[in-house]
């Protein structure tokens, strides 16, 4: 019997099979803007010096690598609580609120796919349209049945009439999954006001947030960043949200982060646990230890701690930076006006409004790698080479 004989080849991961694309392209002149990491002026996705230090120290400590619990290390988990939510947070005084570490955030967001499945069968999901590739198949693949409401039109605005106006019609009770800040793919951002409607709106319809925080710190600021969430957590008695530490730690491979759950209080958080516990050990029984000891190590350690928001807050105004030599690279071009979003956007990524063939061609003539969308992965901008990318861009939108 030909057991695999049915089994087709899929399209690889549209983020990642860029990736290996740019490895395996030989043009001298190539130019990376698709996966979503920082890279310094050098072209590196250095490891942060805090993390270096850290690695150290625990390289000189560490005496056993025996498995971490199903919940991961708790001094990880209740220190990652505290930037989340702010120390001071009201859920974490009332001991209603817990995280359990997972690989990335990725592993986060299957693990509360997982448990919406499990526990909220009936739930629909609802994610922004736009939203991040994966977004969608993880939930889908969970066997949740998703839905979109508007989030960036063809006119690649944010219109936050038309997403109100959707969650409005969303059943009452569903999950509906918010980007806390750094909007992937578009870098469009709730202003504070939009995100007061949109929380007016959650308790209207009864709907479950699920926020989903990957990118704190590389927004406005590792506190401004949180708002939201800590507005969420304030004024709402349940809540899940998604934190990773791959961008902000740029621990990437070291897939580190957590899925945190606000509960009524802590007899229903330690049921909630105990079913995460559960589930988590289905999916990958006890999380990977390095990267939540190296955080943990950081967030408890005031030198190392300022060390880390120090080289963050120079990754992120590096970006910021990059957005705006961009725009100003494109006005010899006559196309700043065009493009002048990517200076408003925040975090990593631009929805440039390149359309999908635009960047077809930036691929195939220029070696210019970004996601089909049109999503630019900013922090991946070389700045000796605003002009050669400006005209690039020029190239394939006049043409
Ligand atoms: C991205 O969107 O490029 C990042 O979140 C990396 C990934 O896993 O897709």
């Amino acid at each position: 019997m030909n057991h695999f004989a049915s089994i087709a080849r899929v399209p690889g991961d549209p983020i990642l099979s860029l990736m290996e694309a740019y490895r395996a392209d030989s043009h001298p002149g190539k130019l990376d803007l698709g996966v979503g990491v920082y890279k310094d002026a050098q072209g590196l996705t250095a490891i942060p010096k805090a993390v270096k230090l850290a690695e150290q120290r625990l390289l000189d400590s560490e005496t056993t690598k025996s498995y971490i619990g199903g919940h991961g290390d708790p001094l990880f988990g209740q220190l990652l609580t505290e930037l989340v939510l702010g120390a001071d947070s009201q859920a974490l005084a009332e001991q209603r609120v817990g995280a359990t570490q997972t690989p990335g955030g990725t592993g986060a967001l299957r693990l509360a796919a997982d448990f919406i499945r499990h526990h909220l069968p009936t739930r629909g999901i609802w994610l922004s349209d736009p939203t991040w590739p994966i977004h969608e198949s993880i939930f889908a693949e969970a066997g949740l049945q998703v839905g979109h409401y508007p989030y960036v039109g063809a006119d690649n605005r944010l219109n936050v009439e038309a997403m109100l106006a959707a969650l409005n019609q969303i059943p009452q009770g569903d999950v509906v999954l918010l980007h806390a800040c750094c909007h992937n793919p578009t870098g469009f951002d709730l202003s504070h006001v939009d995100w007061l409607q949109v929380l007016e709106v959650v308790k209207a319809r009864e709907l479950l947030p699920l926020i989903d925080f990957a990118y704190q710190g590389f927004g406005e600021g590792l506190e401004q960043d949180a708002w939201a969430p800590r507005l969420f957590a304030e004024a709402l008695p349940e809540l899940l949200i998604t934190s990773s530490c791959s961008k902000n730690f740029g621990l990437y491979r070291e897939r580190t982060g957590a899925l945190l759950v606000c509960a009524r209080d802590t007899e229903k958080l330690l049921d909630i646990r105990s079913q995460l516990a559960f589930l988590a050990r289905n999916l990958w029984s006890t999380p990977p230890a390095h990267g939540a000891a190296v955080v943990a190590t950081i967030l408890a350690d005031p030198e190392l701690k300022m060390l880390w928001s120090d080289e963050l807050s120079n990754m992120r105004l590096r970006v910021a930076s990059l957005r705006d030599g961009l725009v100003t690279a494109l006005e010899p071009h006559g196309l700043a006006q065009r493009f002048a979003h990517i200076s408003q956007q925040r975090g990593m990524f631009s929805y440039t409004g390149l359309s999908p063939l635009q960047v077809k061609r930036l691929r195939e003539e220029f070696s210019i790698y970004m996601v089909g969308s049109g999503r630019a992965n900013v922090a991946g901008i070389d700045a000796e080479r605003f002009a050669q990318l400006a005209q690039a861009i020029a190239h394939v939108c006049v043409e």
